[in-house]
C-alpha cells in the first residue's frame, strides 16, 4: 500500500491508472477506521482493479462547537487496517493542501438537507459535498462506496452526482452493526460503559417501528411516538429527532408507504449517534 499526502500526486497517479485501463474504487473516510469502512474497502477490492481510500477530517463539515478538534484520529492504526482490507493507495492530505487558497465559489445543498441531521447541523452537508466534489476530481474514481448509516449523506451526494454529471457510480452498502445491533461508528468510542449497555436500544427501537409497519401500521405520528418512548425508557440519551420520510427525497409523508426511511439521532453525554432503517412498504 502506498501513502500519498498531496492532492496533485494523487491526481497524477489516478490519471496514470485510468490511462493504463485500470478501474478505481474509492472509499472516502475521515479515518479512525472501523469495520464499516473496512467492509466498504473489501467490497471496492472485489469490484475494481485499484482501491483508493482517503482519510481527511474535513473542517468544512463541522459546525462551531462540534467535535472537529476532538474527532478521534490514529493514523498508524488506520494504515495497518487499510492495508489489511486491500487498500492500494491511502490518500491522506493536509487541510492546507485540500483548501490551499480562499475559495471563490461555494457549494450549497438546496434539497434533501432540510430534514434529519440537516436541521441540527446547518452547513454540514455543504461541507460534505464540497469535499467530495474535490475528492472525486482528485481521485477520479469509477465507483465510490458509502455506508447507509449516513443515509441522508448518501441521498444528498447522489443528488450532487446527478446534478453535476460526475462520472462516478455511487455504491451504497448496508450499515455494519456489532453483535448487539449497534451501528458501528467512530463516535462509539465516546460512550461511557453505561451508555454502551444502553446503545443497542437504538437499533431495537428501529426494529420495533419496522415490526409495527410490517404488521400494517401506517400512522407516522404513532410510529414515531413508539420509537421515542422506547428510547426514553431504555437510554439516558436525549432524542434529537425521530422521523419517517420518503427516501431518497427525504420529504414528509402523509402515511407510511413506498420507500421510506425511519431515521433517528440521539445524544449521549459525549456522543451524538444516528441510525436508520430503509423499508419498501
Ligand atoms: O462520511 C464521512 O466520513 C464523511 O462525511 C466523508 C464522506 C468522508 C466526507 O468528509
Amino acid at each position: 500500500m502506498k501513502i500519498i499526502s498531496h492532492k496533485r500526486e494523487m491526481q497524477q497517479m489516478a490519471k496514470q491508472l485510468l490511462s493504463s485501463g485500470k478501474t478505481i474504487g474509492f472509499v472516502p473516510t475521515m479515518g479512525y477506521l472501523h469495520e464499516g469502512h473496512l467492509t466498504l474497502a473489501r467490497e471496492a477490492k472485489r469490484n475494481n482493479d485499484i482501491v483508493v481510500m482517503s482519510i481527511f477530517v474535513n473542517p468544512l463539515q463541522f459546525g462551531p462547537g462540534e467535535d472537529y478538534e476532538a474527532y478521534p484520529r490514529d493514523q498508524k492504526r488506520d494504515e495497518l487496517l487499510a492495508e489489511a482490507a486491500g487498500v492500494d493507495l491511502l490518500f491522506i492530505p493536509s487541510v492546507a493542501d485540500m483548501y490551499d487558497a480562499e475559495m471563490s465559489t461555494k457549494m450549497t445543498v438546496v434539497k434533501r438537507n432540510n430534514a434529519l441531521c440537516g436541521n441540527d447541523r446547518p452547513g454540514h452537508f455543504d461541507g460534505v459535498v464540497t469535499v467530495l466534489a474535490k475528492l472525486f476530481h482528485i481521485v477520479m474514481p469509477d465507483k465510490a462506496y458509502f455506508g447507509l448509516k449516513d443515509a441522508q449523506q448518501f441521498a444528498i451526494v447522489s443528488g450532487m452526482v446527478a446534478d453535476y454529471d460526475f462520472p462516478v457510480q455511487l455504491v451504497p452498502l448496508e450499515t455494519v452493526r456489532d453483535s448487539s445491533g449497534l451501528a458501528i461508528s467512530s463516535r462509539n468510542v465516546y460512550l461511557s460503559d453505561r451508555e454502551k449497555e444502553q446503545a443497542p436500544s437504538i437499533y431495537k427501537s428501529l426494529l420495533l417501528a419496522k415490526n409495527k409497519i410490517e404488521n400494517g401500521a401506517t400512522n407516522i405520528g404513532e410510529i414515531k411516538s413508539v420509537v421515542t418512548d422506547y428510547l426514553k425508557c431504555h437510554t439516558d440519551a436525549t432524542v434529537d429527532y425521530v422521523d419517517i420520510l420518503c427516501y431518497p427525497e427525504l420529504a414528509p409523508l402523509e402515511k407510511v408507504q413506498g420507500r421510506v426511511i425511519i431515521a433517528l439521532a440521539v445524544k449521549f453525554s459525549k456522543a451524538r449517534l444516528i441510525d436508520n432503517i430503509i423499508l419498501d412498504v
